[in-house]
């Protein structure tokens, strides 16, 4: 997506060889002109996939994928990190680990919001080690629910994600791609919506 790379290569920052920081518009402060033409490249893109819920993880995936859930006109599940004191009932529950912050997080989603009829877009800011996307993968997998896709607003390609769910039978789109971020240049592979 030509107008996030763009955004990228102005405002992304290199915090050592493989973090990118973009809280200017992405992951902190949130250009909602930029995001809503993510989400809605994410809805042109699956428009015929027959998608019947979205789901993210809380928290930076949300904006991105709000945009997306308004255009394909279907919910938003928010699937959560920490257990929230209401919820009390059936939780689909999966463990997710953090190479970067070095910690397993459960993560949950309320079972009354997915079952086995659902077609599920899954939908994330990040993509590196790709621990998120399984876990939410396997948290749609409690439900019976199928998913179509994950869908990515900035994937880091020189990281094992991308090919950690690909082998798990599930097709990634992500809408920048990131070669590699060594000696203070941010290279791009071609995206693929
Ligand atoms: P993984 O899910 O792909 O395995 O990612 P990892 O554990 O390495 O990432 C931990 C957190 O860091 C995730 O956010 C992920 O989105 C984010 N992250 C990973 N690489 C980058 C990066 O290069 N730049 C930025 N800005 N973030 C990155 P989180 O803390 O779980 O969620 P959130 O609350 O920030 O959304
Ligand atoms: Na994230
Ligand atoms: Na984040």
């Amino acid at each position: 997506m030509k107008e996030l790379v763009n955004r990228i290569e102005k405002d992304g920052r290199i915090l050592g060889e493989d973090v990118l920081k973009v809280d200017s518009f992405l992951t902190h402060q949130v250009d909602p002109l930029l995001i809503k033409q993510v989400g809605y490249r994410f809805a042109s893109h699956f428009a015929e996939a027959k998608v019947s819920k979205i789901v993210t993880l809380e928290t930076s995936g949300i904006a991105p994928a709000v945009f997306a859930a308004e255009k394909l006109g279907v919910p938003l599940i928010i699937a959560r990190k920490s257990k929230s004191l209401t919820m009390k009932e059936e939780l689909l529950t999966s463990s997710v680990y953090s190479f970067t912050k070095q910690e397993t997080n459960q993560i949950s989603i309320s079972s009354k919001f997915l079952s086995k009829e659902d077609h599920v877009l899954i939908i994330d800011d990040f993509l590196a080690n790709g621990q998120a996307a399984k876990g939410l993968i396997e948290l749609c997998s409690q439900a019976g629910a199928t998913v179509e896709a994950v869908g990515i607003v900035i994937e880091k390609s020189f990281q094992e994600g991308r090919q950690l769910i690909e082998d798990m039978g599930t097709n990634v789109v992500s809408l920048a791609r990131i070669a590699s971020l060594g000696d203070g240049a941010i290279s791009f592979l071609e995206g693929d919506a």
